[in-house]
């Protein structure tokens, strides 16, 4: 036989024998809401993931499984298995201004971030934080995230080229501006419609990505802007929807003046048919009753954003309400507004916006204090749930893509006093969330190859 070809068929042959692979250790993921449904969390103490070729081919009790046929077992015994995080609401070219001092909303967008995001209209630059952004996703046990790049297209060919190069699940698109910002970041109805037509055309479903419209908020698109960006829905109807909607008492005021005819900020984006299934509205806090009837009834999706709402004190989010109303609501980091990259850190302040919204009501036992679960459903089938990838990822159920993270629940002193004399999964994952870091975060796996 010609030697090149054997050698070619053992490179194969290794290939095919190395992709199905058991891993031991403590299983915690969710079929539904914890907070509704009493049988959501699948746990086993003793666990068992099978993945092959990049997708989870089994997972359930060790004991049960565990004469399965697999190429190689890696033990995380001590260590706990969850799905990877999604960051349902982050902005990439603001790592570098995370954190400055001193302003609310409006002020904080016009002295640090559009200054900032001026510089993304260079490839080399873009590339080279995009790059940075996604290892720090990976760090911090993020496979998943909702992006905003900047106005310029080549700010999203950017991110997709580095999120191509790690097989990453991440949506993006390019922000759609033509008012209130500097000159150099403002596009035009008609720029901004060719151009992410051209960028949906190229990325749309390449690889792992998709494509998000983008405007950035109603105060930088006239009308005319918004109804280009319901036109790009209707003429693709499977892009998502990505904004901010009322984060900010100021901002929601400045709404009003700008958009007389509009009974709510939230009815500006529904006038131009941009509030569907696939819209995440970052922020969503000053609501009225009406417009979580209408987020409810059309489907539409909330990335709760503690960091940043606390960062820029902007307000307390409804996390009941949304519950009420069937809203689904996944964790968004918000970076540069908000202060971590970390969906462990979001999910501390998560807890806190919940126990802090007691000290502003009449009745504090109305008020839940976000659980533990249902915090890590947020950051998992939860944030799958808002970018309706609730079917690939979020669970580690057999045939969903294998994106996960292997969480030390020791790491660290601290940490290690905490969780060694935990009595339940509740209390050491309770512990994770209130003092986890990328610390925590052992391994990232994404489709299945060890990405940390
Ligand atoms: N509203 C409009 N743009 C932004 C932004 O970049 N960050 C936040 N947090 N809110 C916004
Ligand atoms: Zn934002």
């Amino acid at each position: 036989m010609n030697p090149k070809f054997l050698a070619l068929l053992a490179v194969f042959s290794f290939a095919a024998t190395a992709d199905t692979v058991g891993y031991r250790g403590e299983i915690l993921y969710f079929n539904a809401n914890p907070a509704k449904d009493k049988n959501a969390t699948i746990h086993y103490k003793d666990g068992y993931l099978i993945v092959k070729d990049g997708y989870i081919a089994e997972s359930g009790d060790y004991a049960a499984l565990k004469d399965r046929p697999v190429d190689s077992t890696v033990d995380y015994r001590g260590k706990i298995i969850t799905p990877g995080f999604v960051d349902t609401h982050v902005h990439y070219p603001q790592i570098t201004m995370i954190s400055e001092y001193g302003e609310q909303l409006i002020g904080w967008l016009n002295t640090y971030t559009f200054p900032t995001e001026i510089k993304y209209s260079n490839h080399q630059y873009a590339s080279q934080e995009a790059a940075v952004f996604l290892d720090q996703l990976i760090g911090n046990g993020t496979t998943t995230a909702l992006v905003f790049a900047t106005s310029s297209p080549v700010s999203v060919d950017a991110f997709f080229e580095q999120a191509l190069k790690r097989n990453m699940r991440m949506i993006s698109g390019k922000v759609l501006m033509d008012r209130n910002a500097p000159a150099e970041l403002l596009d035009t109805p008609q720029s901004a419609y060719d151009d992410s037509k051209a960028l949906i055309e190229k990325w749309q479903h390449k690889g792992r990505l998709d494509y998000a419209v983008t405007p950035r908020f109603a105060p930088t698109s006239t009308e005319a802007e918004l109804k280009i960006a319901g036109r790009l829905l209707r003429e693709f109807p499977d892009v998502y929807l990505h904004t901010h909607l009322a984060e900010n008492n100021q901002e929601v005021a400045w709404v009003k003046e700008l958009f007389p005819a509009s009974r709510s900020y939230l009815d500006v984006y529904a006038q131009n048919g941009l509030v569907t299934k696939k819209s995440v509205f970052a922020h969503s806090i000053h609501l009225d009753e009406t417009d979580y009837k209408v987020m409810a009834g059309k489907g539409a999706n909330i990335a709760f954003c503690p960091t940043s709402n606390l960062f820029l004190g902007s307000g307390l989010f409804n996390l009941d309400k949304a519950n009420q109303y069937n809203i689904a609501v996944g964790l968004g980091t918000d970076v540069g507004a908000g202060t971590s990259l970390s969906v462990l850190q979001t999910m501390d302040e998560a807890y806190k916006v919940t126990q802090m919204r007691k000290a502003f009501t009449d009745k504090p036992e109305a008020v839940t204090s976000l659980t533990p679960l249902e915090n890590l459903y947020l950051a998992t089938l939860g944030g799958a749930t808002v970018l309706s990838l609730q079917d690939k990822i979020g669970t580690l159920a057999p045939g969903k893509e294998a994106d996960f993270v292997v969480l030390d629940p020791l790491a660290g002193k601290l940490l290690t006093g905490r969780n060694s004399e935990s009595k339940s999964i509740e209390e050491t994952l309770f512990g994770i969330e209130m003092l986890g870091d990328d610390r925590t975060v052992a391994h990232t796996y994404v489709m299945g190859n060890k990405m940390k």
